[in-house]
């Protein structure tokens, strides 16, 4: 049977089936990655403008690169995959999406069951107090009342992933019977984990498998729009 046909399969059987996907999902909308060629991680060294102490030390950088990131995405929107997977949530093919992505995509598709690990890039908050901002407030450079700089709710690194938001994903990727991995490398900890943690069956649709060609069921090399396309035209024949 081909791969395809595999992953269909399995959709069709698993009782519990959890998705996880990282940037590689919102390229096909105009999003560059992080660790592609073109990703953001190519042109700007994430410890300059994706760390607390970035954050603190250089507020400027730290500030230009989100705003940068937001105005970008204002542009970009939900493609054809991130359909399908509404769809399949609202069939119950899917029970749950998983993502490091702070773009809102599946959100923005229709997903209303999202954990989102790395926080979302649409909500702010002062750095200092927590009190909460708006998007203008941030892309203006205004501060708080407390005098605090303001920043997006994404998590950054050396920062922990929300507490209830990522027990949830490690609960539902335990006990899922089917675990579909779309467009990420898998080279961030603790997401990296997820994988690992499920006794299901684990598919991988990436561009790039080199990395992981040893540890899932299925491999599926290839786009994650066309692939989802091709899964969901022969899952609904
Ligand atoms: N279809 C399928 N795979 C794709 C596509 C596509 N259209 N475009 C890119 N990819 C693959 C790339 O080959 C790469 O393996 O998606 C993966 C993206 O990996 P990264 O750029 O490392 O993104 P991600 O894994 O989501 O990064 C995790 O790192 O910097 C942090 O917080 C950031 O959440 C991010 C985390």
């Amino acid at each position: 049977m081909n791969k395809i046909a595999t992953v269909v399969e399995w959709l069709r059987t698993s009782k519990k089936t959890i998705v996880l996907t990282g940037a590689g999902m919102s390229t096909e909308s105009g999003v560059p990655d992080f660790r592609s060629a073109s990703g953001w991680w190519t042109k700007t060294d994430p410890q300059q403008v994706a760390t607390v102490d970035a954050m603190n030390s250089n507020y400027p950088l730290f500030h230009e690169f989100y705003s940068m990131r937001i105005n970008l995405l204002e542009k970009c929107s939900p493609h054809e995959g991130h359909i399908i997977l509404a769809q399949w949530e609202k069939k119950g093919i899917i029970h749950r999406i998983a993502t490091q992505n702070v773009d809102g995509f599946h959100l923005q598709a229709g997903n209303k069951k999202v954990d989102e690990l790395h926080g979302s890039i649409y909500t702010f908050r002062c750095k200092n107090c927590g009190k909460s901002a708006t998007k203008e407030a941030f892309l203006n450079r205004e501060v708080c009342v407390c005098g605090g700089k303001l920043r997006p709710n994404v998590v950054l690194f050396g920062e922990s992933l929300p507490e209830e938001t990522w027990m949830r994903a490690i609960a539902n990727i335990k006990s899922a019977e089917l675990v579909i991995v779309i467009g990420t490398s898998l080279e961030v900890y603790p997401v990296n984990q997820l994988p690992m943690m499920t006794n299901g069956k684990t598919v991988y649709i990436n561009k790039d498998i080199a990395q992981h060609s040893s540890y899932f069921d299925c491999i599926v090399q290839g786009k994650a729009k066309e692939t989802l396309i091709e899964i969901n035209n022969l899952l609904t024949k």
